[in-house]
């Protein structure tokens, strides 16, 4: 029997144009899609290009994009010409929304507070935004939650880094030249980064301990066997995210924070709130305890620092302890978390793209809503629609 007439048609897809430039950042090596996600969009009858060389830093040759389908072409102009989606890792600049058409859509992390001039540039010029970081973190966006993937990378290279500076062995050995005791790494603030710094350096043998404010974390972190430090404080606020303390609570958590500090080997500290300067937690008087040749990787260093001595971007030494404050550590796994950057932005496009290959306009999606930074001629993140009324541009 032969089926009926309407599903014997097959649908035309309208190719959508997404187009993948070369991050442009010093130090950025990542790269928002990967070949195997090219080849999903490109047999759902999408048209993508990448700039030239935009993959070669993370170890994702042109080559590889050719054969999954897109086209690589060699500069901006022609990159952004009739896109209708582009995808970043790093905000556009000023001079990149200036070649993008009137509606496109961009999608990637976009940093708003630090990044006022070009979110205004995209106002002006009509540009729809999404920030990743808006994403909700409700269940049905985990796969979109690129802060979680990327501070999945960045805490196992925290960890890595700190093993790498440390001048004592991690696990405990016994060897014919005697027992050696297994290194102490601290970790402060156990959310996603904390969580996989803790499992990556129990991994390597270390005796880990770590803390944080929300109470909620303890179970986490003993499942990784490692031990919580516990202090009478619940600081769990709206969403997870944890809230600030009060005086006479951030004096107590100091106390013990500073002595667990004095006995690690390595510290790793990750506490940040959201849109906030992160707060200290390990003082100039506190790096003074520690024992010579104790390593801080600081996580928090581009907020400001979790310890008094970080420098963002540099490594200090004071009184025989470096103090780590590295920039960007995702991008130092630039394959793996381009590829789970990758993905994010894959199902991401899954709620702009409708089955039959249309973009959709309406954004009534609750994740589209609660991410969409820029849209016709408007800032829709009243934070930062704030920020920009307040001053310039
Ligand atoms: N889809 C989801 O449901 C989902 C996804 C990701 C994260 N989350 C939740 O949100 C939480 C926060 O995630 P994050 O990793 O992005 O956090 P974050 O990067 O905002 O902060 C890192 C950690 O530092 C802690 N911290 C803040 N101030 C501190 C202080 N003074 N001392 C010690 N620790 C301090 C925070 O509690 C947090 O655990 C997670 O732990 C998780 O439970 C939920």
């Amino acid at each position: 029997m032969s089926a009926p007439a309407s599903t014997q048609e097959t649908k035309t897809i309208q190719p959508v144009v997404i187009a993948v430039p070369k991050e442009q950042v010093t130090g950025e090596q990542r790269v928002a899609t990967v070949p195997e996600v090219v080849q999903k969009l490109t047999k759902a009858g999408h048209v993508v290009r990448i700039e030239h060389d935009a993959g070669t830093a993370a170890y994702y040759p042109d080559a590889l994009y050719t054969a999954a389908g897109a086209t690589i072409v060699a500069g901006r102009h022609e990159l952004f010409s009739g896109a209708k989606v582009v995808l970043v890792v790093q905000p556009p600049t000023v001079s990149d929304v200036d070649l993008l058409a009137e509606g496109t859509i961009v999608v990637g992390f976009m940093n708003p507070t630090r990044n006022l001039d070009a979110i205004a540039r995209m106002r002006d010029r009509k540009i729809t935004a999404f920030a990743l970081e808006l994403v909700p973190r409700i269940t049905r966006a985990q796969s979109m939650d690129a802060l979680s993937s990327q501070a999945t990378a960045g805490g196992y290279v925290a960890a890595v880094l700190g093993a790498d500076n440390c001048p004592k062995f991690l696990p405990m050995l016994t060897t014919a030249a005697g027992t050696i005791r297994p290194a102490t790494v601290l970790i402060l603030g156990a959310g996603v980064a904390g969580l996989m710094a803790i499992a990556t350096a129990k991994r390597l043998g270390a005796l880990v301990e770590a803390y944080d404010v929300r109470r909620a974390a303890g179970e986490q972190v003993r499942s990784l066997g490692a031990k919580f430090l516990e202090l009478e404080i619940n600081a769990e606020g709206q969403g997870g995210y944890a809230r600030e303390l009060t005086a006479e609570e951030k004096v107590k958590e100091q106390e013990m924070v500073s002595a667990a500090v004095a006995r690690a080997d390595i510290v790793i500290t990750t506490a940040a709130i959201p849109g906030r300067k992160a707060p200290v937690l390990v003082t100039k008087k506190t790096v003074a305890t520690m024992k010579p040749g104790a390593v801080i990787i600081d996580m928090a260093a581009e907020s400001g620092g979790n310890c008094e001595l970080t420098q963002a971007g540099k490594t200090v030494k004071e009184d025989g302890v470096m103090i780590i404050g590295p920039q960007n550590l995702p991008a130092r796994v630039p394959f793996h978390s381009s590829q789970m950057y990758a993905k994010n932005l894959q199902s991401f496009l899954g709620l702009l793209i409708t089955k039959d290959g249309t973009l959709v306009t309406e954004f009534s999606d609750e994740i589209l809503t609660a991410s969409l930074l820029v849209h016709a001629g408007k800032v829709a993140h009243k934070p930062t629609a704030d920020l920009l009324n307040r001053g310039t541009p």
